[in-house]
Parts: C-alpha cells; structure tokens; sequence
C-alpha cells in the first residue's frame, strides 16, 4: 500500500499534498495559540448537537482545499443521487434508502426509486409496525396459553442486532417497563441459554432479524427458539403465536411457519447495516412505543436535512467525512475510535464499526481497478470512562496516530445535572490528547513531592506525553430518541462521504460471503468421522486437533 493519495487524479489531491508537507508538523495547541477565534470557527451547533472539531490538525487553508477536493470529486450531485433513490449501489443494481425511511413522516417528501413511488410502502410499513405495536402493548395479541407477552427476543446479526440493540440500549429508560428485551445473536449455544434463562417461555416473543432469512447464525438460533417453546409444552402449531419475521425474503419467512401478518418486510434498498430505519426497527418500536420511535427517525430527517442542505462549510458530516480523509490518506492513520462517556451509548462504537468497515472496507474503485491508497479504518472504542483505565495510556504515549471521537451528555436522560465528571473527564482527555506534558511540567511536579533531583531526571523523561494527538468532541443537551436518530444519521452520511471521496461503492458487501461458504464447509468435515481434510496443513491440523480434545 503506497498509499498515493489519487482516487480521481483531481489538481485537488495534489494541492492536498502539498499543503500536507507544509502543515505536517504543525501542533494544534499553536493553532489555538494564533487564532483566539479558533474554537468559534471550527465548531457546529444543529439543535442540540454540538460538535467541536477544532482540536484537529487543520488549518482554514486544510479545510477550504479539502471542500475543493469535494467538490471536485461530485460530493454534492452524489449525495443528491442518493436522496433520489439512483442506484447508486451499482453491483447490486439498487438504491440506497435509508433515508427515505424517516422522510416519508414528511407528506410532501415522496421518492420516486425504479418508477414506483417507494415512500407508500415505507408509510405502510411503519403503520404496520405501529399497529403491532400496540396490539403487544394492549394485550390483544398474546402467546398460545392467552398470556400476555413480557419478553422480546431478537434473534438476528450484524446490522439485525446492532441497530435495534444499539436503541434499546441507548433509550431504555424510554421504554415499557413490563416488557423485557433481549439479545440473541451468536451461535455460541450459551448465547442463546443465557437469554432464554429464567423467562416465561409462554409470555414470550421472538423477533427473528434476517434480510436474505439465510444467515446460518440467525437461522441455528431461530431453531434453538422453537425447540424451547416446545419443551415448555407448546404446541407445534401454536408456535406461529410466538414468531415474528423481518426479512426482504418473505418466501422463505413464510415457508418457516411465520404467520402472513407476523411477516414484516425489510425493503431491498434499505442497506442491512441501515436497517434499523426499516423492518429491523420493530423489536425497538415495540419496546419504546411508536411515538417514540417517531421522535427517532424525525432527529435522523433533521440531519438528512442538514446534509442535503447546508453548504461544506457548515455541513457537519462533510467536515467530518474530509477530516477522516485527511488523516487515513495523508496522517496514515489506521483507525477510528469511538468513545462515548454516557453508558447508555456503549453499543455505539459497534454500531459504527459495521457501518464503516462493512461499508468502506473496500480495496477496489468504482471502475473496478485495484486501488493503491488506504480506505476503511479500523473502527474500535468502548465506553470512555473504562477506556481512560484502560487503552488511554497508549492514545498519551503510545506511537501510534489515533484520532478519536469523545461524546458526552449535558443532562442524564432524565434531566438531572450530575454528568459533570462525564463532561470534566471528556474535556479533561481532549486537552492533554492537544497539550500533552512536557518535561518541565513533569519536573515541577515531581519537585513539588519532593522528589530528589536524581530521581526526577531518571523519572521525568516517562512522564513526558507528546500530545498533538487529535479529537473531535460531541456534546448534546440529553440522550432523547430524536438526538440518537441525529447522532445515528451524522455517522451515516459521514460515512458516505468517506466512500464517495475514496471513489468506492459504500453499499455492498462481497467479502462477507467468502469467509461464510468456507464455514460451511469445515462444518461438515468438522462432523465426518476420520475423514483426512483436504486442507493447508494448518486448518487440518486444527480440524484434527478439535476432533481430538471433543473425544
Ligand atoms: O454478513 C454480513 C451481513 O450480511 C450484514 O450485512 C448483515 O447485517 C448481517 O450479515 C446479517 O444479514 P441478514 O440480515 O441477512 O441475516
């Protein structure tokens, strides 16, 4: 990976390059040194989002050259293209959607997608959803034994677990307090025990997640359910009371005994890391009641609104998306991380990493040929106040370029102040990212415990954090539903930007199945009895050894 910079050959790029020699060693907290207006002009207030990019290693001039990169390389028509449901993901022949699935709550916005006016359907769905909804929370549809349901179970991967778990755990404490919501994802059978440990098998209801219904984990777990209502003295034919099915695939749903309007569709343009917005919204909806869920997807139409609107200067996820540019293509960076302060938010590092790997982590341009500079990050990040105990160490000293997202709260969800330690610990690790400690600071602190002077000269150099390590800081009145669906929509279209400025199709996936059909095979030779697999010595040699330790 020589990692040139040219996913267009634009005079942009070069101009990009040469302006990166220039500033390469520039220290940010000099920036802030020069410009007392710094923080005004490198930072974005939409409703209550705040973002502050300005602890980043940009300059006006880094900024104004990389919206003329944009420009140059068809950001704006690009995100116009995708609004108007072209098909912009050219190898799966389809549109990409997502957004159409919060702007259909507005009348006025149809969307016209291969002749048919898509936004009907979308509306239908969500009537639908709503409609379930409110039947589970009145009781007028129950379980086989006529017992009301407590328990919503949804069994799904990847983006049919991430979205929806990312919003039931980020706004539980907006959700109906009688019901239950759990998790069921992996093929790890203790995945499933754990889950289904001490529940009501008869109050029960599985939602099985699954745009293609062929996804070999979600279809193992979706037996495993089926097995549990029957050992509890369910009924065969009663288990269709107990299932629900969200899928593109309804011939397949139905052929696996899902009930016709317990069958919810998950629309084909509406990407599967993206599908919270669509049918993959339902266990959420059901737990935090459709007005709720309203409030979720009008915050994600107001960023829509945002992005498809408001120029590069003052547009919140083109600033980022450049900004993530400048740094993977010309800092070298090799990863992305999340760390949100608020506990409520801790499934959003995961939330992004799908979106971003699964959506950028692509090594081919859109005319096919072989590309030469880097794309998709390495996405990690855990909840911030556990990351300062723990990976922070290597962000002060370690030598590796991490720039990081912090976010964190105004208010609790429930409108109390006592977040200030979130914020003072935020702010806190932002500065000495900047600032750092030099060897005079750490001198005078030694010499003030009294230290003697040789020990503070053998001492002080592993104090010294060279700081300049960049962060962009997010700060928002509360975690409220509409907030998270801004937040959510932000890291989309970020995300989109980095695709379209990498010259790479953003919503396929074609490296997941290789990797899918290979299990299937080391499965089955995984069951055969003394059968020599025909393997690199490794993968026969852990083949056999498995074999050995089951004996
Ligand atoms: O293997 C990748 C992937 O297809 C993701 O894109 C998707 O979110 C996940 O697996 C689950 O796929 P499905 O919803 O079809 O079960």
């Amino acid at each position: 990976m020589t990692n040139t910079f040219n996913p267009y050959g634009l005079p942009a790029e070069k101009k990009l390059a040469q302006h990166f020699e220039k500033i390469k060693q520039i220290k940010i907290k000099d920036l802030f040194v020069k410009d007392p207006k710094r923080f005004e002009k490198f930072s974005i207030k939409d409703g209550e989002l705040f973002a502050d990019y300005s602890k980043n290693i940009i300059t006006e001039k880094t900024l104004e050259l990389l919206f003329e990169f944009a420009e140059q390389s068809g950001l704006k028509q690009a995100i116009e293209d995708m609004f108007l449901g072209k098909k912009i993901n050219a190898t799966e022949q389809r549109a990409v959607l997502h957004t159409a699935a919060r702007s259909f709550l507005k009348e006025d916005d149809s969307v016209i997608s291969d002749g048919v006016d898509i936004t009907a359907g979308l509306r239908e769905l969500f009537e639908k959803i709503a409609d379930f909804t409110k039947k589970i929370t009145a009781g007028t549809i129950r379980g086989a034994s006529g017992k009301i349901f407590t328990n919503i179970i949804n069994i799904g991967i990847g983006g049919s677990e991430l979205g929806p778990k990312l919003l039931v755990s980020a706004l539980k404490t907006f959700g109906n307090k009688n019901l239950k919501v759990k998790f069921i994802s992996s093929p790890d059978p203790s995945h499933a025990t754990e889950a289904l440990k001490q529940i009501n098998p008869e109050t029960t209801l599985f939602i099985v997640v699954s745009k293609s219904f062929t996804t070999k984990e979600t279809l193992l777990n979706y037996k495993t359910a089926r097995k549990w209502l029957l050992n509890a003295g369910i009924q065969k034919e009663d288990l269709k009371k107990h299932f629900v099915a969200v899928s593109e695939n309804k011939k397949e749903a139905l052929n696996s005994g899902i009930l016709p309007n317990y069958f919810f569709k998950t629309e084909s343009f509406i990407n599967g890391r993206c599908s919270i917005w669509s049918g993959a919204g339902l266990c959420p909806c059901i737990f935090l009641g459709a007005d709720i869920f309203t409030d979720f997807l009008s915050g994600a139409y107001q960023m829509d609104i945002h992005f498809r609107r408001q120029p590069f200067e003052k547009n919140l996820p083109i600033i980022l998306g450049l900004i993530d540019i400048w740094y993977y293509n010309f800092f070298n960076a090799q990863t992305w991380a999340v760390f949100p302060y608020e506990q409520a938010l801790s499934v959003l590092p995961f939330y992004a990493a799908q979106l971003c790997m699964e959506s950028n982590g692509k090594s081919v341009d859109r005319q096919g040929k072989k590309i030469n500079y880097h794309t998709a990050p390495i996405v990690w990040g855990m909840p911030a106040p556990g990351a300062q105990h723990s990976c922070f160490q290597a962000l002060h000293q370690g030598t590796r370029f991490t720039p990081a997202d912090l976010l964190s709260p105004a208010l609790t969800q429930n409108g109390n102040k006592n977040v200030e330690i979130l914020a003072a610990n935020h702010f806190a690790q932002a500065e000495v990212l900047m600032n750092g400690k030099t060897q005079a600071e750490i001198y005078n602190e030694l010499k003030k415990t009294g230290a003697s002077d040789s020990f503070i000269k053998k001492t002080a150099p592993f104090g010294i954090i060279q700081g300049n390590s960049p962060s962009t800081s997010f700060i928002y009145k509360k975690l409220t539903p509409h907030l998270l669906g801004k937040l959510i929509a932000m890291y989309e279209h970020r995300i989109f930007v980095q695709g379209i400025l990498w010259n790479i199709f953003s919503f396929d996936q074609w490296g997941v199945e290789a990797g899918k059909q290979m299990a299937d095979k080391i499965l089955s030779e995984l069951k055969q009895q003394n059968k020599k697999p025909k393997r690199d010595s490794s993968t026969a040699g852990l083949i056999n050894t498995f074999k050995k330790f089951q004996e």
